[in-house]
């Protein structure tokens, strides 16, 4: 019989509590790094959370120097407050290795550099076609001893390179060194979906079949591919957004409940879901594309790559089974928001309840965070009827809310997986869109500025259409 800790999804090394005592950044100079990754490292220099040597990997010909000045202009560009003590530490802990990510002599000046390092932690912030010859290029060079490997989305482009991108890590790497980034499982208000299920004892006897109708997603954004034409015309919004960000809040909502908050409890559950989802119907599917789309930089003048998605989806489980659960994501539209709306079953009476139902609006961000419970109560005066009334919870933007890049790359240094993405849910979540990948349908064009494309409306018409998130403005206008 085969040994059950060699499943897939598993632990099998032992360095899980010994925390990262180096930082490797591959694609030190790019865009997310500017954005995202830079910022939060400073972030965690300066909570006293970081404190180890941090080596960027970029092309040649550049210098210490050049990393510092870099690094400093991304901090005070992306930080309201910068802190000069914090940010002499941070530039203080970089240093820069440069070479081909092809060439193996690269490697050996990584090693080099990483001097006494005993366990580092290497992050590939890289183009995913360079993932596989970098991660052998680090075994050849003798980088992964006791190492973890933190890899940026996409993680792969279709059930079958997800396998075979897995296939090479598992080579030279167990489970637990491997940190698949998902950064929407590091964000303070998609982890409260779970606490809002699972800390509430109310919650749990509505939230199944017999009393929730229908599950809508919503991710707009109001902008369009700013500048990564090349990236998104070779993904389109299915492999950006919807096989990882939307399906794991899919799972956040649909998972039955951990049996603790630790790294395997909480992955279980959400394979489970994503093994319980079949795989997406072509028919079920509406794709569309901006108007202007095929005009923008890197972007073929005859794409057919979808900046707007639109899928319904069944989950085959006891507590979900007949329960549509609808989602959406695309560019160019009315407002940038991320709602999830969970819609009740209407009560029996209806000369009591007229024809509107209850529901629940989780916002995810940007911004704040709320939840909306929609009720009836009753119309003041002489008439026996109901009208609405919303009770709504906000939590403006904590103090110490922790951004996603920040928690994702702490907790990869610390060796805790529980908000990464396990071998078997990347595939799993691969298997459920593998069908919809492609041109398998038309693409509908859409103004910029509109809901999509109206094609989508069909798929929503039995559960009284969708619900457009209000722009983050208006949410505050009315609150004022
Ligand atoms: C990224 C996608 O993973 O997530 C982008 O590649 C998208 O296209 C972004 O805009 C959205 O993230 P957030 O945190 O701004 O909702």
């Amino acid at each position: 019989m085969s040994d059950p800790r060699n499943r897939k999804g598993t632990h099998t090394s032992t360095n899980e509590s010994v925390s990262s005592d180096a930082l490797v950044v591959f694609g030190v100079m790019g865009d997310l790094a500017n954005k995202k990754v830079l910022p939060a490292l400073y972030q965690m220099v300066k909570s006293g959370n970081l404190n180890v040597p941090i080596i960027g990997v970029a092309k040649a010909g550049r210098s210490d120097e050049h990393l510092k000045d870099r690094s400093r202009e991304s901090v005070k560009q992306h930080i309201p407050k910068v802190d000069e003590a914090a940010l002499a530490k941070f530039l203080g802990l970089l240093h820069y290795v440069g070479g081909d990510y092809g060439d193996r002599n690269t490697f050996q000046l990584l090693k080099k550099a990483l001097g006494s390092s005993k366990s580092p932690a290497h992050y590939l912030a890289i183009p995913p076609d360079l993932f596989i010859s970098v991660v052998e290029s680090l075994a050849q060079a003798d980088c992964l001893k006791n190492a973890r490997v933190i890899v940026e989305k996409p993680f792969g482009h279709d059930l079958a390179s997800a396998e075979k991108l897995n296939a090479a890590l598992r080579a030279v790497l167990p489970e637990s060194g491997i940190f698949r980034i998902d950064h929407y499982l590091g964000k303070e208000t998609v982890l409260n979906l779970l606490f809002f299920r699972f800390a509430n004892s109310f919650l749990e006897p509505i939230w199944n079949r017999n009393y929730v109708e229908s599950v809508q997603i919503t991710m707009a954004e109001q902008f369009g591919v700013e500048g990564r034409g090349s990236f998104y015309d070779a993904n389109g919004a299915i492999r950006d957004v919807i096989q990882n960000h939307m399906l794991q809040v899919v799972g956040f909502l649909a998972m039955e409940p951990p049996a603790g908050i630790h790294a395997d409890s909480i992955r279980d559950e959400q394979v489970k879901v994503f093994r319980t989802i079949p795989p997406l119907d072509p028919k079920r599917v509406v794709r569309g594309q901006f108007q202007g789309y095929k005009k923008e930089e890197g972007v073929a003048p005859n794409s057919t790559v979808e900046t707007y998605a639109a899928v319904r989806l069944q989950i085959n489980s006891w507590r979900w089974s007949g329960v549509p659960f609808l989602i959406r994501a695309g560019k160019c539209l009315p407002v940038t928001s991320t709602q999830v709306l969970v819609n009740l079953r209407k009560p029996p009476l209806e000369s009591i309840a007229g024809d509107s139902s209850n529901s629940f609006v989780f916002n995810l961000g940007p911004g704040e965070l709320s939840i909306s419970l929609n009720a009836q109560v009753k119309r003041p005066g002489p008439a026996m009827t109901s009208m609405p009334a919303k009770l709504t919870a906000v939590e403006s933007q904590a103090a110490d809310e922790v951004d996603a890049y920040v928690r994702l790359l702490g907790d990869a240094m610390r060796g805790d997986a529980m908000l990464f993405v396990r071998e078997d849910a990347v595939e799993a979540a691969w298997a459920v869109v593998d069908p919809i990948l492609g041109n398998i349908s038309p693409v509908h064009e859409y103004k910029p500025g509109m809901w999509g494309p109206s094609q989508a409306d069909s798929l929503a018409v039995d559960v009284g259409g969708w619900h457009n998130p209000e722009a983050e403005s208006e949410v505050a206008a009315k609150s004022a």
